[in-house]
């Protein structure tokens, strides 16, 4: 058994699927490749990208002004991200959660926020959710500091009144977006995994209730405040798929579709 499937065995995936070759000039036709059963179909390159659907409004313009963030090489906006008191969140912080990975990665990877363990560490996904994290990135040929950048919507741990990890509101989001948005403007990835709900709804802009089970399935767009598009797939968080193992299984194809939508190489 390789690496890749041991970390699908611990994700749960049961049965291997196994990614396709993109077909060459030179491959087998496809009517030789149908018969591998339970494989996963790679687009050609000449194909349109799966159902892309445009879910962002056109408005492509940050709503929290801090034009000076949009400037920043990665030095100062992590400077600025751990010396940040635009919302209320600063003051609990242990420390702001700033991202972890390769500056130049092709895969963005994006959470809701750092929790207990994050906020102790200063790394985004430690514990036990991110160590399943790691293992969908394994099975994907990644990793965190290979070709993969993890980032969150907000920077710093969000608590409820008992001191346990909550979900940052509509508020606390906007004013941490210009940090995402520089993140990803120096980045430049060519795609966007958001993890959880409240990654997916706050990148595409639509109602916070949106529950996941609409919105994965499809490739989005993401829009940058420039006017780019990047694809966009949404997963599930993988706290949640802790909690409920079944979904592992739709966590992979929602892993695979991000990979079939990955834009070619210029
Ligand atoms: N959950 C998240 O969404 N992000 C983290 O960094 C940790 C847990």
């Amino acid at each position: 058994m390789s690496q890749r499937d041991n970390y699908l065995k611990e994700m749960g995936v049961g049965v291997i699927w196994k990614l396709r070759e993109r077909p060459s000039a030179t491959s087998a036709p496809e009517a030789e490749q149908a018969d591998l059963a339970g494989t996963i179909d790679i687009p050609s390159m000449d194909e349109m990208p799966p159902c892309f659907d445009d879910m962002v409004g056109t408005e492509a313009v940050s709503t929290v002004a801090m034009p000076e963030v949009s400037g920043m090489d990665w030095k100062a906006l992590e400077e600025t991200i751990r010396q940040c008191r635009a919302c209320g969140l600063c003051q609990g912080r242990t420390q702001a959660v700033p991202g972890v990975g390769d500056p130049h990665a092709e895969w963005l990877f994006i959470g809701e926020g750092p929790g207990y363990f994050e906020d102790q560490q200063g790394e985004p996904f430690v514990g036990a959710s991110g160590k399943l994290l790691d293992n969908m990135l394994m099975a994907m040929g990644l990793q965190r500091g290979s070709n993969a950048y993890i980032a969150n919507i907000v920077k710093c741990r969000a608590t409820d009144a008992s001191g346990k990890d909550r979900p940052p509101t509509v508020d606390e989001a906007q004013a941490c977006q210009p940090y995402l948005e520089r993140q990803i403007a120096l980045i430049q990835p060519k795609i966007i995994v958001a993890v959880g709900r409240v990654a997916a709804t706050t990148l595409l802009r639509t109602d916070p209730q949106t529950s996941l089970a609409v919105l994965r399935g499809k490739a989005h767009l993401y829009r940058t405040p420039d006017g780019k598009v990047i694809p966009l797939v949404a997963t599930y968080h993988p706290a949640y798929l802790l909690r409920q193992l079944s979904e592992k299984r739709k966590a992979w194809e929602d892993l695979c579709l991000a990979m079939r939508s990955l834009p070619s190489q210029d």
